[in-house]
């Protein structure tokens, strides 16, 4: 773990109370979530070690997570997410947006848009719209459909540690195979 600042100068608790004030004012829109992406990039930095705060979550990667503020039916979540190397999630997507930041570690994190029409059921044809290595302090974002594709990937041998903001219940909607031009839905599962 990178050295944290042990004085907590900006808590999850502020941070939650700024991404409400974002979307009652802003949405979800890309300023938006550029203003919420800000904010979590202080909370990373400011907010004391964000892995040992919150409650344990549930794994769907293999290695435990926190859950940083989570409320049933909430405008969204955050938490803390380990994905780890070398294995890179499938392309997928959620059916909200989502903003990340990178607490350890280092990450391959490219997004996707869907530009078929959507016409053709299991069938869907993407157009990158980024695609970057992310270390800590760093934030990229997904957005609401049809920007919403993404895939995340630890490089560098060890997992990668984000503080992690999912819009809605943070589901799944997709898993894309971008060889074959194809879609199914995704199983039921976390991040
Ligand atoms: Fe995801």
């Amino acid at each position: 773990m990178a050295t944290q600042s042990e004085k907590i100068t900006y808590s999850v608790d502020e941070f939650v109370f700024d991404v409400k004030d974002i979307i009652g004012q802003q949405s979800t829109g890309s300023r938006a979530l550029d203003a919420i992406g800000s904010n979590l990039r202080r909370l990373v930095m400011e907010g004391g070690d964000l892995t040992k705060q919150g409650v344990e979550a549930e794994s769907s990667v293999g290695l435990p997570g926190r859950w940083l503020h989570r409320v049933p039916g909430g405008d969204f979540q955050l938490s803390v997410t380990y994905f780890p190397p070398d294995e890179p999630t499938p392309v997928h997507s959620h059916n909200r947006w989502g903003v990340e930041c990178v607490i350890d570690g280092e990450e391959r994190f490219t997004v996707w848009e869907r530009i078929d029409d959507q016409g053709s059921v299991g069938k869907a044809e993407l157009k990158v719209v980024s695609d970057g290595i992310m270390t800590r302090g760093d934030v990229r974002a997904w957005y609401d459909p049809p920007k919403n594709v993404h895939r995340q990937w630890a490089q560098g041998g060890k997992p990668v540690c984000l503080a992690l903001l999912m819009g809605g219940d943070g589901s799944r909607q997709h898993i894309f195979d971008l060889d074959k031009g194809t879609y199914e839905d995704a199983p039921a599962r976390p991040s």
